[in-house]
């Protein structure tokens, strides 16, 4: 069943929690909610070829953090990080390849935040395989609240571009 949920989108940027959820996890003291985060049109770059992306990665943020939510193993957690971490730099080669192909002038400060955004992604994924289980609550408020963000500002302007173009 689906439950129908507002967008997660909060218009400045950050993640509204999807409070009628119920779940969440602890951080630093202070219970976090869960993000809940659905594909609206919302988050929607007017370019269908990189909305396909955008909805599978956030299907893999949902699944990590349903992993983590329902208390798995840090074994399965950790193989849906490697799956969401993969996939999303497979997406950033594929949006690169767009820009390249479309003479795109904004490319090189978009490919800066795709690179820090990896680093940032693997750093915290090396803490995790150390054994930094706690950090699994951190890592989803983390990812999603960057690439939501990204999605909202920096691949919204690659799409309107390319989907100008085409
Ligand atoms: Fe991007
Ligand atoms: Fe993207």
């Amino acid at each position: 069943m689906t439950v129908a949920r507002p967008s997660p989108y909060s218009g400045d940027g950050r993640i509204r929690p999807a409070l009628e959820n119920g779940q969440g996890y602890t951080f630093g003291g202070q219970d976090v909610i869960m993000a809940g985060l659905e594909w609206s049109d919302d988050l929607s770059v007017g370019y269908g070829p990189i909305d396909e992306e955008h909805k599978k990665l956030i299907d893999l943020v949902n699944d990590l953090d349903a992993a983590v939510s329902s208390g798995q193993d840090a074994d399965v957690v950790g193989g849906f990080l490697e799956e969401l971490i993969n996939y999303t730099v497979y997406h950033f080669r594929n949006e690169e390849r767009i820009m390249e192909a479309h003479g795109y002038p904004d490319a090189l400060a978009h490919k800066v935040q795709h690179t820090e955004l990896t680093e940032a992604a693997e750093d915290l994924q090396t803490r995790f395989l150390d054994g930094d289980h706690d950090l699994a609550d951190t890592l989803i408020p983390f990812l999603t609240d960057w690439l939501t963000g990204h999605i909202m500002v920096t691949d919204r302007a690659l799409g309107r571009y390319v989907a100008g173009k085409a």
